[in-house]
Protein backbone atom coordinates (compact mmCIF):
# COMPACT_ATOMS: atom_id res chain seq x y z
CA UNK A 1 0.00 0.00 0.00
CA UNK A 2 1.06 3.47 -0.18
CA UNK A 3 3.61 5.06 2.35
CA UNK A 4 5.18 1.41 3.11
CA UNK A 5 8.88 1.43 2.04
CA UNK A 6 10.21 -1.33 -0.49
CA UNK A 7 13.44 -2.76 0.36
CA UNK A 8 14.79 -4.89 -1.80
CA UNK A 9 16.41 -6.51 1.23
CA UNK A 10 15.22 -10.26 2.60
CA UNK A 11 17.02 -9.75 5.93
CA UNK A 12 17.61 -13.32 6.85
CA UNK A 13 18.94 -12.57 10.21
CA UNK A 14 15.77 -10.91 11.09
CA UNK A 15 13.54 -14.03 10.38
CA UNK A 16 16.03 -15.67 12.75
CA UNK A 17 15.00 -13.48 15.34
CA UNK A 18 11.62 -14.02 14.61
CA UNK A 19 12.00 -17.70 14.65
CA UNK A 20 13.65 -17.51 17.65
CA UNK A 21 11.17 -15.00 19.50
CA UNK A 22 8.27 -16.86 18.15
CA UNK A 23 9.87 -20.12 19.70
CA UNK A 24 10.61 -18.71 23.31
CA UNK A 25 6.95 -17.23 23.21
CA UNK A 26 5.63 -21.09 22.24
CA UNK A 27 7.86 -22.52 24.87
CA UNK A 28 6.44 -19.91 27.75
CA UNK A 29 3.50 -22.21 26.48
CA UNK A 30 0.46 -19.06 27.00
CA UNK A 31 -2.69 -20.22 24.58
CA UNK A 32 -4.15 -16.55 24.84
CA UNK A 33 -1.73 -15.10 22.76
CA UNK A 34 -1.50 -14.26 19.00
CA UNK A 35 1.67 -14.58 17.15
CA UNK A 36 0.88 -11.70 14.37
CA UNK A 37 2.18 -13.23 11.30
CA UNK A 38 1.48 -16.71 11.78
CA UNK A 39 -2.18 -16.13 12.24
CA UNK A 40 -4.49 -13.21 12.23
CA UNK A 41 -1.92 -10.64 10.26
CA UNK A 42 -1.17 -9.62 6.97
CA UNK A 43 3.11 -9.65 6.84
CA UNK A 44 5.00 -8.27 3.98
CA UNK A 45 8.69 -8.06 3.47
CA UNK A 46 9.52 -10.51 5.86
CA UNK A 47 8.00 -9.00 8.71
CA UNK A 48 8.97 -5.38 7.69
CA UNK A 49 4.90 -4.32 7.29
CA UNK A 50 2.65 -6.16 9.54
CA UNK A 51 -0.85 -5.19 8.79
CA UNK A 52 -3.31 -6.23 10.99
CA UNK A 53 -5.80 -3.69 10.13
CA UNK A 54 -9.69 -5.40 10.85
CA UNK A 55 -8.76 -8.02 13.07
CA UNK A 56 -9.84 -8.01 16.36
CA UNK A 57 -6.55 -7.97 18.12
CA UNK A 58 -5.75 -9.71 21.87
CA UNK A 59 -3.96 -7.63 24.25
CA UNK A 60 -1.39 -10.33 24.00
CA UNK A 61 -0.66 -9.83 20.70
CA UNK A 62 2.88 -10.86 20.04
CA UNK A 63 4.57 -9.06 16.85
CA UNK A 64 8.03 -9.93 15.23
CA UNK A 65 10.33 -7.51 16.85
CA UNK A 66 11.54 -6.34 13.64
CA UNK A 67 8.56 -4.66 12.50
CA UNK A 68 8.67 -1.32 10.85
CA UNK A 69 5.28 -0.95 10.04
CA UNK A 70 2.40 -1.59 11.71
CA UNK A 71 -0.77 -1.26 10.87
CA UNK A 72 -3.40 -1.80 14.45
CA UNK A 73 -5.85 0.58 12.94
CA UNK A 74 -9.89 -1.11 13.51
CA UNK A 75 -8.44 -4.09 15.41
CA UNK A 76 -10.98 -3.74 18.17
CA UNK A 77 -8.24 -2.23 20.87
CA UNK A 78 -9.59 -0.79 23.98
CA UNK A 79 -6.27 0.24 25.30
CA UNK A 80 -2.57 0.96 23.58
CA UNK A 81 -0.83 -2.88 23.27
CA UNK A 82 2.02 -1.64 25.57
CA UNK A 83 3.33 -5.31 25.83
CA UNK A 84 3.02 -5.94 22.48
CA UNK A 85 4.83 -2.60 21.49
CA UNK A 86 7.67 -3.21 23.71
CA UNK A 87 9.73 -4.77 21.93
CA UNK A 88 9.31 -3.02 18.51
CA UNK A 89 12.63 -0.70 18.80
CA UNK A 90 12.57 -0.62 15.17
CA UNK A 91 9.00 0.51 14.22
CA UNK A 92 8.57 3.87 12.45
CA UNK A 93 4.92 4.05 11.90
CA UNK A 94 2.07 2.80 13.80
CA UNK A 95 -1.60 3.22 13.05
CA UNK A 96 -4.09 3.20 15.97
CA UNK A 97 -6.54 4.51 14.64
CA UNK A 98 -10.40 3.89 14.55
CA UNK A 99 -10.34 1.64 18.14
CA UNK A 100 -12.04 2.28 21.15
CA UNK A 101 -8.57 3.88 23.21
CA UNK A 102 -9.84 5.81 25.99
CA UNK A 103 -6.89 6.45 28.12
CA UNK A 104 -3.17 5.95 28.26
CA UNK A 105 -1.14 4.30 30.66
CA UNK A 106 2.03 5.77 31.77
CA UNK A 107 4.32 6.02 28.82
CA UNK A 108 2.48 4.05 26.51
CA UNK A 109 5.21 4.56 23.61
CA UNK A 110 8.13 4.69 25.79
CA UNK A 111 10.05 1.72 23.36
CA UNK A 112 9.28 3.23 20.37
CA UNK A 113 12.33 5.19 19.76
CA UNK A 114 12.61 5.11 16.25
CA UNK A 115 8.64 6.39 15.64
CA UNK A 116 8.07 8.75 12.89
CA UNK A 117 4.72 8.73 12.33
CA UNK A 118 1.86 7.62 14.83
CA UNK A 119 -2.07 8.02 13.65
CA UNK A 120 -4.19 7.46 17.01
CA UNK A 121 -7.03 9.15 15.51
CA UNK A 122 -10.75 8.16 16.35
CA UNK A 123 -10.85 6.58 19.21
CA UNK A 124 -12.31 8.09 22.80
CA UNK A 125 -9.35 9.55 24.52
CA UNK A 126 -10.22 11.73 26.97
CA UNK A 127 -6.58 12.94 28.32
CA UNK A 128 -3.06 12.18 26.95
CA UNK A 129 -1.54 12.59 30.61
CA UNK A 130 1.74 13.52 31.54
CA UNK A 131 3.81 10.85 30.00
CA UNK A 132 1.98 10.39 26.57
CA UNK A 133 5.35 11.59 24.84
CA UNK A 134 7.96 9.99 26.96
CA UNK A 135 10.08 7.78 24.50
CA UNK A 136 8.92 9.52 21.04
CA UNK A 137 12.02 12.20 20.54
CA UNK A 138 11.76 11.27 16.50
CA UNK A 139 8.23 11.48 16.13
CA UNK A 140 7.54 13.70 13.07
CA UNK A 141 3.72 13.15 12.89
CA UNK A 142 1.18 12.74 14.97
CA UNK A 143 -2.64 12.78 14.71
CA UNK A 144 -5.10 12.57 17.44
CA UNK A 145 -8.22 13.87 15.43
CA UNK A 146 -11.34 12.72 16.30
CA UNK A 147 -11.22 12.05 19.94
CA UNK A 148 -12.45 13.38 23.15
CA UNK A 149 -9.78 15.59 24.01
CA UNK A 150 -11.13 18.91 26.08
CA UNK A 151 -7.48 20.26 27.31
CA UNK A 152 -3.96 20.33 26.17
CA UNK A 153 -1.66 20.07 29.08
CA UNK A 154 1.83 21.44 30.16
CA UNK A 155 3.71 17.88 30.06
CA UNK A 156 1.92 16.21 27.28
CA UNK A 157 3.73 16.89 24.51
CA UNK A 158 7.00 17.77 25.98
CA UNK A 159 9.29 14.68 24.47
CA UNK A 160 8.16 15.88 20.91
CA UNK A 161 11.22 18.02 19.74
CA UNK A 162 10.99 17.25 16.37
CA UNK A 163 7.56 17.00 15.56
CA UNK A 164 6.54 18.43 12.23
CA UNK A 165 2.78 17.65 11.97
CA UNK A 166 0.37 17.89 14.77
CA UNK A 167 -3.47 17.07 14.11
CA UNK A 168 -5.84 17.57 17.00
CA UNK A 169 -8.86 18.08 14.71
CA UNK A 170 -12.27 17.28 16.14
CA UNK A 171 -11.42 16.79 19.76
CA UNK A 172 -13.27 18.79 22.41
CA UNK A 173 -10.80 21.19 23.29
CA UNK A 174 -11.34 24.16 24.87
CA UNK A 175 -7.71 24.51 26.81
CA UNK A 176 -4.52 24.93 26.30
CA UNK A 177 -2.46 24.88 28.98
CA UNK A 178 0.19 27.40 29.10
CA UNK A 179 3.70 26.04 27.76
CA UNK A 180 1.51 22.98 26.72
CA UNK A 181 3.67 23.50 23.23
CA UNK A 182 6.71 24.67 24.35
CA UNK A 183 8.79 22.16 22.92
CA UNK A 184 7.24 21.92 19.75
CA UNK A 185 10.11 24.45 18.17
CA UNK A 186 10.10 22.21 14.87
CA UNK A 187 6.23 22.53 14.07
CA UNK A 188 5.10 22.94 10.74
CA UNK A 189 1.45 22.51 10.73
CA UNK A 190 -1.22 22.17 13.62
CA UNK A 191 -4.54 20.86 12.97
CA UNK A 192 -7.03 22.75 15.85
CA UNK A 193 -9.94 22.96 13.28
CA UNK A 194 -13.50 21.67 15.37
CA UNK A 195 -12.86 22.43 18.77
CA UNK A 196 -14.00 24.38 21.57
CA UNK A 197 -11.16 27.28 21.70
CA UNK A 198 -13.17 30.78 23.15
CA UNK A 199 -9.97 32.33 23.44
CA UNK A 200 -6.58 32.76 22.36
CA UNK A 201 -4.10 33.57 25.37
CA UNK A 202 -1.01 35.27 25.25
CA UNK A 203 1.74 33.21 24.58
CA UNK A 204 -0.12 30.25 23.29
CA UNK A 205 1.99 29.80 20.26
CA UNK A 206 4.92 31.74 21.13
CA UNK A 207 7.91 29.16 20.26
CA UNK A 208 6.19 28.00 17.21
CA UNK A 209 8.77 29.89 15.25
CA UNK A 210 8.52 27.13 11.90
CA UNK A 211 4.99 27.21 11.67
CA UNK A 212 3.51 26.96 8.20
CA UNK A 213 -0.10 26.27 8.60
CA UNK A 214 -2.37 27.31 11.81
CA UNK A 215 -6.19 25.81 10.99
CA UNK A 216 -8.60 27.18 13.84
CA UNK A 217 -11.54 26.91 11.99
CA UNK A 218 -14.97 25.67 13.24
CA UNK A 219 -13.68 26.82 17.33
CA UNK A 220 -15.40 29.34 19.20
CA UNK A 221 -13.00 31.91 19.55
CA UNK A 222 -14.28 35.13 20.21
CA UNK A 223 -11.29 36.76 22.11
CA UNK A 224 -7.78 37.26 20.27
CA UNK A 225 -4.69 38.19 22.32
CA UNK A 226 -2.69 40.91 20.88
CA UNK A 227 0.42 39.36 20.04
CA UNK A 228 -1.05 36.03 20.43
CA UNK A 229 0.07 35.21 16.37
CA UNK A 230 3.28 37.63 16.61
CA UNK A 231 5.74 34.63 17.04
CA UNK A 232 4.60 33.18 13.95
CA UNK A 233 7.78 34.44 11.40
CA UNK A 234 7.07 31.28 8.98
CA UNK A 235 3.16 31.46 8.24
CA UNK A 236 1.86 30.93 5.23
CA UNK A 237 -1.92 29.62 5.87
CA UNK A 238 -4.22 31.02 9.05
CA UNK A 239 -7.13 29.52 8.70
CA UNK A 240 -10.00 31.50 11.31
CA UNK A 241 -13.34 31.13 9.48
CA UNK A 242 -16.27 29.85 11.28
CA UNK A 243 -15.84 31.18 15.05
CA UNK A 244 -17.08 33.75 16.70
CA UNK A 245 -14.99 36.83 16.07
CA UNK A 246 -17.16 40.09 15.74
CA UNK A 247 -13.85 42.69 15.77
CA UNK A 248 -10.01 42.16 15.40
CA UNK A 249 -7.82 44.61 15.92
CA UNK A 250 -5.11 45.24 13.29
CA UNK A 251 -2.59 44.77 15.36
CA UNK A 252 -3.37 41.45 15.84
CA UNK A 253 -2.90 40.50 12.21
CA UNK A 254 -0.10 43.17 11.52
CA UNK A 255 2.25 40.98 13.51
CA UNK A 256 2.20 38.73 11.31
CA UNK A 257 5.58 38.90 9.38
CA UNK A 258 5.40 36.30 6.50
CA UNK A 259 5.99 38.07 3.49
CA UNK A 260 2.19 36.41 1.80
CA UNK A 261 0.19 35.20 5.06
CA UNK A 262 -3.51 33.86 3.13
CA UNK A 263 -5.72 34.58 6.43
CA UNK A 264 -9.27 33.36 6.32
CA UNK A 265 -11.44 35.31 7.82
CA UNK A 266 -15.40 34.36 6.71
CA UNK A 267 -18.36 32.84 8.59
CA UNK A 268 -17.89 35.20 11.69
CA UNK A 269 -20.43 37.33 13.23
CA UNK A 270 -18.88 41.07 12.27
CA UNK A 271 -19.78 43.50 13.52
CA UNK A 272 -19.58 45.82 11.29
CA UNK A 273 -19.00 49.67 12.44
CA UNK A 274 -16.19 52.29 11.11
CA UNK A 275 -13.51 50.68 13.48
CA UNK A 276 -14.14 47.16 11.53
CA UNK A 277 -14.14 48.81 8.33
CA UNK A 278 -10.65 50.50 8.72
CA UNK A 279 -9.18 47.52 10.15
CA UNK A 280 -10.37 45.39 6.92
CA UNK A 281 -8.86 48.20 4.27
CA UNK A 282 -6.04 48.97 6.18
CA UNK A 283 -5.50 44.84 6.04
CA UNK A 284 -6.07 44.67 2.44
CA UNK A 285 -3.79 47.30 2.12
CA UNK A 286 -0.94 45.22 3.70
CA UNK A 287 1.09 43.70 1.06
CA UNK A 288 2.45 40.89 3.01
CA UNK A 289 -1.27 39.70 4.12
CA UNK A 290 -3.57 38.34 1.50
CA UNK A 291 -7.08 38.35 2.77
CA UNK A 292 -8.38 35.18 0.67
CA UNK A 293 -12.12 35.34 1.19
CA UNK A 294 -12.49 39.14 2.09
CA UNK A 295 -15.56 39.60 -0.62
CA UNK A 296 -17.18 36.95 1.19
CA UNK A 297 -16.81 38.51 4.84
CA UNK A 298 -20.70 39.55 5.77
CA UNK A 299 -21.96 41.54 8.62
CA UNK A 300 -23.81 40.06 11.41
CA UNK A 301 -24.67 43.28 13.51
CA UNK A 302 -25.81 45.70 13.05
CA UNK A 303 -29.48 43.74 12.31
CA UNK A 304 -29.69 46.51 9.16
CA UNK A 305 -26.65 45.05 7.58
CA UNK A 306 -26.60 41.51 8.58
CA UNK A 307 -25.45 39.07 5.77
CA UNK A 308 -24.29 42.39 3.95
CA UNK A 309 -20.99 42.12 2.50
CA UNK A 310 -18.59 44.51 4.59
CA UNK A 311 -16.76 45.39 1.25
CA UNK A 312 -19.73 46.94 0.29
CA UNK A 313 -20.93 48.83 2.94
CA UNK A 314 -19.77 52.07 2.39
CA UNK A 315 -18.70 54.30 5.17
CA UNK A 316 -21.69 56.73 4.64
CA UNK A 317 -24.01 53.83 5.24
CA UNK A 318 -22.57 53.17 8.17
CA UNK A 319 -22.86 56.71 9.02
CA UNK A 320 -26.57 57.23 8.31
CA UNK A 321 -27.48 54.21 9.74
CA UNK A 322 -25.77 55.18 13.11
CA UNK A 323 -27.88 58.25 12.88
CA UNK A 324 -31.11 56.25 12.04
CA UNK A 325 -30.57 53.53 14.41
CA UNK A 326 -30.20 55.63 17.81
CA UNK A 327 -33.29 57.65 18.62
CA UNK A 328 -31.04 59.19 20.79
CA UNK A 329 -28.69 60.55 18.37
CA UNK A 330 -31.38 61.64 16.31
CA UNK A 331 -32.76 63.62 18.78
CA UNK A 332 -29.39 65.09 19.37
CA UNK A 333 -28.88 65.26 15.24
CA UNK A 334 -32.49 67.06 14.98
CA UNK A 335 -31.21 69.49 18.31
CA UNK A 336 -27.97 70.16 15.68
CA UNK A 337 -30.04 70.92 12.67
CA UNK A 338 -32.27 73.01 14.11
CA UNK A 339 -29.61 74.94 16.24
CA UNK A 340 -27.85 75.71 12.91
CA UNK A 341 -30.16 76.64 10.91
CA UNK A 342 -31.19 79.17 13.09
CA UNK A 343 -27.61 80.68 12.74
CA UNK A 344 -28.12 79.99 9.06
CA UNK A 345 -31.39 82.06 8.12
CA UNK A 346 -30.12 85.50 7.24
CA UNK A 347 -33.38 87.33 9.19
CA UNK A 348 -32.30 85.49 12.29
CA UNK A 349 -29.90 88.22 13.78
CA UNK A 350 -27.79 90.78 13.00
CA UNK A 351 -24.60 88.72 12.90
CA UNK A 352 -22.21 88.89 10.14
CA UNK A 353 -21.56 86.33 7.30
CA UNK A 354 -18.32 85.67 8.60
CA UNK A 355 -19.70 85.02 12.09
CA UNK A 356 -21.79 82.45 10.66
CA UNK A 357 -19.74 80.49 8.58
CA UNK A 358 -17.74 80.29 11.75
CA UNK A 359 -20.58 78.84 13.92
CA UNK A 360 -21.38 76.82 10.81
CA UNK A 361 -17.80 75.32 10.73
CA UNK A 362 -17.70 73.96 14.18
CA UNK A 363 -21.03 72.58 13.92
CA UNK A 364 -20.32 71.06 11.28
CA UNK A 365 -16.66 70.22 13.22
CA UNK A 366 -18.97 68.77 15.74
CA UNK A 367 -21.09 66.65 14.06
CA UNK A 368 -18.15 65.33 11.84
CA UNK A 369 -16.81 63.80 15.07
CA UNK A 370 -20.22 62.40 16.65
CA UNK A 371 -20.76 58.95 15.75
CA UNK A 372 -23.92 59.59 14.06
CA UNK A 373 -22.79 61.37 11.67
CA UNK A 374 -20.34 60.85 8.97
CA UNK A 375 -22.43 61.31 5.72
CA UNK A 376 -21.87 63.95 3.23
CA UNK A 377 -26.04 64.32 2.71
CA UNK A 378 -26.34 65.78 6.33
CA UNK A 379 -23.41 68.30 5.94
CA UNK A 380 -24.69 68.93 2.43
CA UNK A 381 -27.83 70.08 4.68
CA UNK A 382 -26.39 72.27 6.45
CA UNK A 383 -24.67 74.21 4.22
CA UNK A 384 -27.39 74.38 2.16
CA UNK A 385 -29.51 76.56 4.71
CA UNK A 386 -26.77 78.64 4.71
CA UNK A 387 -26.61 81.44 3.13
CA UNK A 388 -23.39 82.31 1.76
CA UNK A 389 -22.04 79.34 -0.40
CA UNK A 390 -19.39 77.07 -0.14
CA UNK A 391 -18.92 73.33 0.34
CA UNK A 392 -17.92 71.49 3.26
C1 LIG B 1 -4.01 -3.07 5.78
O1 LIG B 1 -5.02 -3.89 5.24
C2 LIG B 1 -6.24 -3.24 5.02
C3 LIG B 1 -7.27 -4.24 4.53
O2 LIG B 1 -6.91 -5.51 4.84
C4 LIG B 1 -6.04 -2.16 4.01
O3 LIG B 1 -7.25 -1.46 3.80
C5 LIG B 1 -4.98 -1.20 4.51
O4 LIG B 1 -4.71 -0.22 3.56
C6 LIG B 1 -3.70 -1.93 4.85
N1 LIG B 1 -2.80 -1.01 5.51
C7 LIG B 1 -1.74 -0.49 4.91
C8 LIG B 1 -0.97 0.50 5.72
O5 LIG B 1 -1.41 -0.79 3.79
C1 LIG C 1 -18.00 17.68 23.72
O1 LIG C 1 -18.48 18.81 24.39
C2 LIG C 1 -19.87 18.98 24.27
C3 LIG C 1 -20.26 20.27 24.94
O2 LIG C 1 -19.18 20.94 25.46
C4 LIG C 1 -20.58 17.80 24.88
O3 LIG C 1 -21.97 17.97 24.72
C5 LIG C 1 -20.15 16.54 24.17
O4 LIG C 1 -20.72 15.43 24.78
C6 LIG C 1 -18.65 16.42 24.23
N1 LIG C 1 -18.28 15.32 23.41
C7 LIG C 1 -17.48 14.38 23.83
C8 LIG C 1 -17.22 13.31 22.83
O5 LIG C 1 -16.98 14.36 24.93
C1 LIG D 1 -16.92 33.37 -1.91
O1 LIG D 1 -18.24 32.93 -2.06
C2 LIG D 1 -18.52 32.40 -3.34
C3 LIG D 1 -20.02 32.12 -3.41
O2 LIG D 1 -20.46 31.50 -2.26
C4 LIG D 1 -17.69 31.17 -3.58
O3 LIG D 1 -17.93 30.62 -4.83
C5 LIG D 1 -16.22 31.54 -3.46
O4 LIG D 1 -15.42 30.41 -3.58
C6 LIG D 1 -15.96 32.22 -2.14
N1 LIG D 1 -14.60 32.72 -2.14
C7 LIG D 1 -13.75 32.48 -1.16
C8 LIG D 1 -12.37 33.01 -1.37
O5 LIG D 1 -14.05 31.91 -0.13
Amino acid sequence: GPGWRHTGDSRPKMYFHYALWLWIALCLGDSGVQHACQEICFCKQGTLFVNCSGASVSADLILPPETEHLDLSNSNLHSVPRRGLRLLRRLQVLLLSSNHISGMEQSPFISLQRLHKLDICKNEIASLGNSFSVGLIFLYELTLAYNRLQELQYQSFQHFENLQKLNLQNNNISSIQAGAFRSLTRLRQLCLQHNHLATLQSGVFSVLQHLEVLNLEGNWIKAIAPGVFASLSRLTVLNLVHNRIERIRFKTLLALQTPGTRIFLTHNPWYCDCDLQRVFAKLHSVRSLILDDYPNVTCNEPPVLRSLPLLSVETHQLGSFYEQESSFSKTVFAVYTSYASFFMTPESTGATDSSRQMRIRSIAFILKRSPMLNSREQLQFLWEKAPAGGTP
